[in-house]
């Protein structure tokens, strides 16, 4: 219901795309609204916190018909998995909609038409590439070809990733289709623009004088606009699964013209769909945009100048986060560091993430890694160890010793005072989205509220003077219900149930106070658990970047070299079957792979303490080179750790390393070094010995 004499405030995340999961990198800026959001209802705020899946595009089109099934049927499976997802992460949205909307629709019509009246569109033709065996005009993720400038093979239409050269899929040289391989063709199509360049002062304007937005990302923009707007493609040729323009019979709106409008219907589906208030509305509320820095062009040039074309409120502030990383490296399946909402969850807490992320989130743009070591050590050191320890001890003794009953508190007026400032500044930090120091601030709080226990040994004095340890206990157990309060956006189910024990429900903010007298509470429990050590998971070998210093013949067999190597720390000796493959010099000063656990053996009278690693695909053999790596350096596969057990010929054997696509794999994982992927030579399939 909105609320009297307050503005409303609409607030977004960015509309996750309707073909793929919802992975821990998401639920980065998932939560960090989430906690916002919940903070601004604590306080009484008239929020509505909207978002939708992003269901249009050419990925999307072309999956469906991967699997056989319409898009329609893709997004709605999407749809159905993003909201367990979101449901089980405690992100509780006021709507979660999708762009494929009638109302959709209707803004995204309005829109256009309106612009297009203005003559802020206008219609152009271009040259493209089309895919004739496929029907289909390719965007540059789906072709494929040279660098135009530097010449590497295999780049996508739109950027080198070896030269970063920018350019267009038509400048491809030798340009091949992604979906069926062939050689596509240049086709003319006339498309639809919206004159982005006519609004560089405007939007200069709004960036100048706009408060809230962040510094670097202000300047960022700001840089664009002084290097010029261009005009921007609005339409996409058909097939393609998107809303039809109108008037055309195969011409539809891209992506990104309905994605952030998408926001928009979100908002008017919290209103049973009446356009035309939600329109009125949206003009009168205050709106705020969480999003990743990786769609700031989107945010912060194209969406804006389409609101001021077609007479939208603007967004008064858009909070710009960064990356993460998962053990400081870049989320990676083949490095076992790529995790869904789901798999999160199979071994954890939703609320430890929320802890996690909430405790390095700030107004910076910097990246955020999640270390998972860390994760243990926070969750066990601060929620547990501080907070969870704190709660329970104050709510077990009074339930032992004074039968859970609250009576008048013991007026500290010094703790009091600390602990008033600090809430005042949980309030400030919440509200600058500086989610870091607020958390700081409530933990601190905690500290407090654990040293005065500690300090006042209640099981001591209770002995003595039962009515002023009765007073004590009362104080911790105000600073508890506080606590349960100043928590709730970053643990609404600790501070759920926590407040369960404590006998009351949905706390607000304006109930922080130390007036929690003459209750009764409720049996108290243990709230949170520590998170169990993690059993490592170990490749039985312990593998190593090793330098070939020498080779020389096997005096007494044909097949074998005796070779010296350098293993960084250590000089070995080994014997390999590479004769027959390999002339000494494509050996000499080559970086290798060697398997360090391996019991010693003598081969023909000649001692081997190792062995080296090649691929076979029983004609050829490739050895592993390395060369961009470290000699002495490890290397594993994804984040196993290598075992330096000494391991027998026969238990290496049973060890299945195979070769895909030239790349060496274990169990899913990717064989690698810091520096680089492993590459077999010679070889694409088959198995390692
Ligand atoms: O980058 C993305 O994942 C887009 N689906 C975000 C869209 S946000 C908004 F503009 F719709
Ligand atoms: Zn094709």
């Amino acid at each position: 219901m909105p609320k009297k004499n307050k503005k409303r405030i609409i607030v977004t995340s960015a509309l996750p795309y309707a073909n793929g999961p919802i992975h821990i990198g998401h639920l980065v800026e998932y939560i960090q609204t989430d906690i916002f959001v919940r903070f601004l209802r604590l306080i009484g705020e008239d929020v509505v916190y909207c978002c939708a899946d992003d269901t249009h595009g050419t990925p999307i089109e072309i999956k469906a018909k991967e699997l056989g099934i319409v898009p329609e049927e893709l997004i709605g499976r999407f749809h159905r998995d993003h909201l367990r997802d979101f449901t089980s992460f405690n992100i509780k949205f006021d709507s979660y909609y999708s762009t494929n909307s009638k109302e959709n629709k209707y803004f995204s019509d309005l829109i256009f038409e309106r612009l297009k009246k203005k003559n802020l569109i206008y219609q152009k033709e271009i040259e493209l590439t089309y895919c004739g065996k496929c029907g289909r005009f390719l965007p540059d993720r789906y072709v494929k070809g040279k660098c135009p400038k530097c010449n590497a093979p295999d780049q996508y239409g739109d950027v080198c990733e070896s030269c970063n050269a920018t350019y267009k899929t038509t400048d491809l040289v030798e340009p091949y289709c992604v979906v069926c391989g062939s050689k596509p063709i240049r086709r003319i199509s006339r498309h639809y623009f919206f004159k982005l360049s006519a609004f560089s002062d405007k939007l200069k304007k709004w960036l100048v004088e706009n408060k809230n937005l962040q510094d670097e990302i202000k300047n960022y923009v700001l840089n664009w606009i002084k290097e010029g707007l261009e005009d921007w493609d609005i339409s996409r040729d058909g097939p393609y699964f998107g809303f039809k323009i109108p008037n055309e019979e195969n011409m539809y709106y891209y992506v990104w013209l309905d994605a952030p409008i998408g926001y928009i219907s979100s908002f008017a589906n919290t209103l049973k769909g009446d356009v035309k208030k939600a329109e009125r509305e949206w003009n009168k509320a205050k709106i705020m945009h969480f999003i990743g820095k990786d769609i700031t062009y989107f945010h912060f040039l194209f969406w804006p100048a389409m609101l001021i074309g077609a007479d939208f409120n603007l967004p008064e502030n858009i909070a710009v986060h960064g990356f993460l990383t998962v053990n400081k490296e870049k989320m990676s399946k083949s490095r076992g560091t790529f995790f869904t909402a789901e798999d999160f969850l199979k071994e954890n807490d939703a609320e430890y993430l929320r802890f996690y992320y909430a405790r390095v989130l700030s107004k910076k743009l910097s990246d955020i890694d999640l270390d998972f070591k860390e994760l243990r050590d926070i969750v066990n050191n601060e929620m547990v160890a501080n907070l969870g320890n704190f709660c329970y001890r104050t709510l077990s003794f009074l339930g032992s010793n004074f039968d859970g009953k609250v009576g008048k508190i013991s007026q500290d007026r010094e703790l009091i005072k600390n602990i008033n400032e600090k809430i005042k500044k949980v309030k400030e930090s919440y509200s600058e989205v500086n989610l870091n120091e607020a958390v700081r601030e409530i933990m601190a709080i905690s500290s407090l509220g654990n040293q005065y226990f500690q300090n006042k040994e209640p099981w001591k004095l209770v002995k003595e003077d039962k009515e002023k340890t009765h007073k004590i206990v009362g104080l911790c157990v105000n600073i508890v219900k506080n606590l349960s309060i100043l928590i709730q956006p970053i643990f609404p189910s600790f501070s759920a149930r926590l407040q369960e024990q404590l006998g009351v429900k949905e706390l607000k903010w304006e109930d922080i106070d130390f007036k929690f007298e003459n209750k009764k509470l409720n049996k108290p429990e243990i709230l949170i658990k520590k998170m169990a050590e993690e059993a490592k998971e170990e490749f039985p070998l312990d593998l190593r970047v090793a330098q070939i210093d020498f080779v020389e013949d096997h005096p007494d067999a044909d097949k074998l070299y005796v070779l010296k190597i350098n293993l960084g720390k250590e000089r070995r000796q080994l014997v390999a079957g590479l004769r027959q493959y390999y002339k000494k010099e494509q050996l000499l000063n080559k970086k290798v792979i060697v398997v360090a656990n391996l019991e010693h053996a003598k081969l023909r009278g000649v001692r081997s303490e190792g062995m080296l690693l090649a691929a076979d695909n029983g004609k050829d053999v490739g050895v592993l080179f390395v060369e961009k790596s470290l000699v002495g350096e490890r290397v594993k596969f994804g984040n196993l750790e290598n075992s330096s057990r000494m391991i027998s010929f026969d238990n290496f054997s049973k060890i299945k390393m195979v070769v895909k696509d030239s790349q060496v794999v274990y169990n899913n994982l990717i064989l690698g070094t810091k520096e680089e992927d492993v590459k077999a030579e010679k070889v694409v399939s088959g198995e390692v010995k």
